[in-house]
Formats: C-alpha cells, sequence, structure tokens
C-alpha cells in the first residue's frame, strides 16, 4: 500500500508519498480502507520532530479516519467486512490502510460522507472528554472556547450550543469570527483587538464564564483564571502559548476554580474506549439531528500532505483539512 512518510524530521517536504508494507492486523482489531484522514495541529510538531514520533507498525501520521472495514481480527464482534466506519488512531491514518482497535471505532454519524466522517473522531472525543464528560458544562451555562475556528473550536461551538450553553469565542480575524458567529457562537472575540476578559465579565454581569476550553496555556492562564465565574472549570489541552506560568492562586480558593488538563493520545485504550461510547451516544444524536455538522476547510489528495501541512501551518483555514487517499 501507500503511506505518507516522514523522510527526516523539517518542513512539508519532508512529507512523501511511498510504498510501504500493509499492516498486520490483531485479533482485537481491524483494518480500514481509508476513505480519508483529518490533520491535526499536533502533525506538523510530529513532522517537525518536536513531539515524539509515531513508531511501531504503522509509523505514519493520522489520528483519525473514515473508510471501509476490509479485514476483521478473530475476537472482533461488532462489526464486520464492508461496514463504513470512522476511528480514532493511534497513529497511520496517513496511509491506505490502517489497523486498529474494534473499540475505538464509530458508526458514520447519520446524514455526513463518508468522507466528511474523518473530520470528527479527534474533535469530538476531545471535547466531549473534557467539556462534558468533565468539566460537566451544562444547559444554561456559560462556554468560552479560544481558537473557535479551529477543528477543536467550530466542533466545540455547535457542541456546546446543541447542549443549552451560551457560548463565547476567541478568534484572531474578522473572518474567523464570523465563521464562529454562523455555527453558532452568541459573543465573539476578536483577541487581537480586544481584551477578552474585560469583554467576557461586560457580557456576563461581571461574573464570567462556567467553563473556558484553552489551546493557549501560560500566556492565558492569568487572564482565563480572571474569566471564570465562582466554581468555574478551565480545561487545558494544549500549550501553543508556552508552559510555564506564574499565577495568583488567590482567586482559585475565593471563587473555588478548577485548572485541569488532558491530552486524549496518553489516555489508555479502555478510556479512550469509553470516551467512543460516550460520543456515540451523546454527539452522534446531535449531527443526527443536523446540529451539529462536519466544518471541512480543504481537501487534498493523500500525495498532497504537504500542501496540506502549509495550509494548517498559515492558520488560515477554518474546520478541518482532509486528505483522501
Ligand atoms: N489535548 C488534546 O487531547 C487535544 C486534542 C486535539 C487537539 N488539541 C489541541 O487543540 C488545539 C487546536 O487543535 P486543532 O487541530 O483544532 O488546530 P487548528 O485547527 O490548527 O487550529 C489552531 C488555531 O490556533 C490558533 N493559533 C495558531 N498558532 C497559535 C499560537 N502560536 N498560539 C496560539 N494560538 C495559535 C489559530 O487560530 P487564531 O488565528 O484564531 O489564533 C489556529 O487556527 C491545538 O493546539 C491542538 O494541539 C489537543
Amino acid at each position: 500500500m501507500k503511506a505518507v512518510v516522514i523522510t527526516t524530521p523539517g518542513d512539508p517536504e519532508v512529507l512523501q508519498l511511498q510504498e510501504v508494507q500493509e499492516p498486520v492486523i490483531k485479533d482485537h482489531e481491524v483494518l480500514i480502507r481509508v476513505a480519508a484522514t483529518a490533520l491535526n495541529r499536533v502533525d506538523t510538531l510530529k513532522r517537525k520532530g518536536m513531539y515524539e514520533l509515531p513508531s511501531g507498525d504503522t509509523p505514519y501520521l493520522g489520528l483519525e479516519c473514515s473508510g471501509i472495514i476490509e479485514a476483521i481480527g478473530k475476537n472482533v464482534t461488532d462489526w464486520k467486512i464492508g461496514d463504513q466506519v470512522c476511528a480514532l488512531l493511534y497513529h497511520g491514518g496517513y496511509a491506505e490502510k490502517v489497523a486498529v482497535p474494534a473499540a475505538q471505532l464509530l458508526p458514520i454519524p447519520p446524514g455526513v460522507s463518508l468522507k466528511d466522517a474523518a473530520s470528527f473522531p479527534e474533535v469530538a472525543c476531545t471535547v466531549w472528554s473534557t467539556v462534558f464528560m468533565t468539566s460537566k458544562l451544562s444547559a444554561g451555562e456559560t462556554f468560552l472556547v479560544h481558537g473557535g475556528s479551529s477543528g477543536i473550536g467550530t466542533f466545540a461551538i455547535q457542541m456546546a450550543k446543541y447542549q443549552g450553553a451560551r457560548v463565547f469565542a476567541t478568534a484572531g480575524s474578522e473572518e474567523k469570527l464570523a465563521a464562529c458567529k454562523d455555527l453558532g457562537a452568541d459573543i465573539v472575540i476578536n483577541y487581537k483587538t480586544e481584551d477578552f476578559v474585560a469583554r467576557v465579565k461586560e457580557e456576563t454581569a461581571g461574573k464570567g464564564v462556567d467553563v473556558i476550553l484553552d489551546h493557549v496555556g501560560a500566556s492565558y492562564l492569568q487572564r482565563n483564571i480572571d474569566s471564570l465565574n465562582v466554581d468555574g472549570r478551565l480545561f487545558l489541552i494544549s500549550i501553543m502559548g508556552g508552559a510555564n506560568a506564574e499565577v495568583n492562586l488567590n482567586s482559585l480558593l475565593t471563587r473555588r476554580l478548577t485548572v485541569q488538563g488532558a491530552r486524549l493520545r496518553f489516555r489508555s485504550p479502555e478510556m479512550k474506549a469509553e470516551i467512543i461510547r460516550e460520543v456515540e451516544k451523546n454527539v452522534w444524536p446531535a449531527i443526527g439531528a443536523g446540529k451539529v455538522k462536519p466544518v471541512v476547510y480543504q481537501y487534498f489528495p493523500l500525495a498532497e500532505a504537504a500542501a496540506a501541512h502549509r495550509v494548517m501551518e498559515s492558520s488560515k483555514h477554518i474546520g478541518k483539512i482532509l486528505l483522501c487517499p
């Protein structure tokens, strides 16, 4: 089969489509013929060698995919050859075929094309496990997502609206803010021209929001804490703005705040399987009802993975970027 290989850590050009060995499935796995895989920001860091590179049997990028089951392991009972699925992967999606534990498969959501289904596993599992399973955002509460136009942000806005929250989103351009509004955000804030803490306070009668989902980290930490309501919850999923911060802890005590973080890929297979089940139960009906839609910015052939990485690194995209073998 063909897969996109990182020939050496570096610029997008190091991504080359090459002939490689097909993956061999284990008893609890299925083999998927990939229809589409989606880019994730971390793929660009792995390509540069700034993050643990994929290893093992399928050392290719790609944390999610959609496709058709081509073979099943002998312990797999819930799925059959020919089923159309999407999946959360450990890696290996930038390929014509990938092996994945059956517990990490989801059916194609109703009303979504086979290709576009590849845009959901990573964002749905990340957002559902953090904002909803852990931070317990509920109807009537207020929610702020930074990077509202990102793959994560475009999903989080829609899902939080569906769950009955009042949604705030930040982004770095007017075009991105307009997209956040179209997806249902109630309040959009251009963080380049506006102080998001002041705007959040103004829009919440001085209280702050109940839950924040943040990918910026250190440079936003004090401002995120200052933007939270009493009993507020901040969930960190990345540290694009740095890892080391000094903050005033007083308000954590007086306003009973929770600061938490997680990376989906470091969760155990058992936890991933539980998240997958919860996503199918809670997110798939929202997609089926047309309330949460795939947001795909651009499709690229697998052979043009380098061009796709360049688009992601330009940060001009809104939503997900897909690669199609
Ligand atoms: N913990 C987890 O399990 C998990 C899972 C999935 C994703 N993530 C993280 O969530 C974030 C969003 O992921 P994604 O795949 O949806 O990314 P994405 O679509 O590439 O969007 C990232 C957005 O971040 C903003 N940005 C770019 N460079 C930045 C910088 N240096 N500092 C701060 N913001 C910057 C840009 O929006 P603006 O132009 O508006 O600034 C960009 O559109 C990433 O950091 C990713 O690593 C974490």
